[in-house]
């Protein structure tokens, strides 16, 4: 039995309407930012090769502090694989129902197809599908999971998370030094770190206002890199009490970057994890792929030592990781623990 029904197959049927566990009546218009709103865009090029007083980091300080958000180009992930990944992901999406059965979410286990957020029996559901799984490290892995991703999926996706662990170890580095907190007090609190990811698939629905693609959350992640996987936008943030959705196209090649909880802790608030959700178009599907890096389990998550003083003393704090991100997610209604939800 599926803990929540397939929004891609509920789609496929023209002819039915909309469930009303799927309508809610409490979706607030997005907002269109004027031009200082805009995601500030950082390089990835000039935050690596710059040398002392490097203004790229000045500029990724500002985009983390002010905006918690940010569009990361030359990244140098090889485009060619990104491309496979599009078109590889989305035949994921359209597999018979008979064939994705088999990785769906289990009773407590968040992994696999299914929803997030997903709290209680009653409560409204997101309007989209997703495929949620833990990729590094390697030994906690699920073994229903990524091994027996179809081919070529399972070798694009290996690469792909592959690099994006190079990717995001890099941008941490740099955030390390935009909040001139130390190498190592970042080493600790991440330990041996821990990668997830979520591709989201998101079906047109042509009641686009009154149904939510994601709920609104925050990550509770260090950082979260999200790939906009076609051309079709949908991501809206909160900034100063409004809804705020971007309609200037996103630069080529370009990567999301979202400050999460975990940095929102360990900067001791000086950088803001941002709320955010997703709205569904009224006739294109939706795809993107958010990869998630998260700490170790084994050590100890608070406001880095460096980063309090008199001045700003701690506002968290601190307490074991593996406590203090399951006290997160709690708060999220995260679907860490997920209850079964019978149809
Ligand atoms: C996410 O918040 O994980 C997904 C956002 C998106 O699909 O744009
Ligand atoms: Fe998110």
């Amino acid at each position: 039995s599926l803990l929540v029904p397939s929004v891609v197959e509920i789609a496929k049927e023209l002819s039915t309407s909309i469930p009303s566990r799927y309508l809610r009546s409490d979706v607030e218009k997005a907002v269109v930012p004027d031009q200082a709103l805009q995601i500030p865009v950082i390089d990835m090029q000039k935050l690596v090769s710059g040398g002392p007083n490097n203004s790229e980091i000045e500029k990724l300080d500002f985009a983390c502090e002010e905006r918690g958000i940010f569009q990361l180009v030359n990244h140098g992930v090889d485009s060619t694989l990104v491309e496979n990944l599009k078109t590889q992901i989305a035949k994921f999406f359209k597999l018979p129902m008979e064939e994705k059965k088999k990785w769906w979410q289990t009773p407590g286990n968040a992994e696999g197809f299914g929803q997030a957020f997903v709290v209680s029996e009653d409560q409204k559901l997101d309007w989209g599908d997703l495929f949620f799984m833990l990729t590094h490290p390697l030994r906690l892995r699920n073994p229903r999971l990524f091994p027996t991703l179809p081919s070529p999926l399972r070798e694009t996706m290996e690469r792909y998370t592959s690099e994006l662990n190079n990717l995001s170890t890099a941008m941490i580095g740099k955030i390390v030094e935009a909040l001139h907190m130390k190498t190592e007090e970042m080493t600790e609190f991440v330990g041996e770190g821990r990668q997830t990811i979520r591709v989201n698939c998101y079906s047109p629905c042509e009641l686009s206002d009154q149904v939510m693609g994601l709920t609104p959350h925050s990550d509770a992640t260090l950082i979260t890199i999200l790939l906009q996987l076609n051309d079709v936008d949908g991501l809206v943030i909160r900034k100063d009490g409004k809804w705020l959705s971007s309609t200037t196209p996103p630069p080529p090649d370009a990567s999301i970057i979202n400050v999460g909880d975990i940095l929102e802790i360990i900067s001791n608030g000086r950088y803001c994890s941002v709320l955010h959700r997703v709205m569904v178009h009224p006739e294109r599907e939706r795809f993107s792929l958010a990869t998630f890096s998260g700490l170790g389990f084994d050590g100890e998550l608070g406001p880095a030592p460096s980063l309090i003083s008199e001045q700003t003393p701690a506002k968290f704090t601190r307490s074991k990781s593996a406590f203090a991100t399951r006290k997160i997610l709690k708060k999220l209604g995260s679907s860490l623990l997920v209850p079964s939800v019978q149809e």
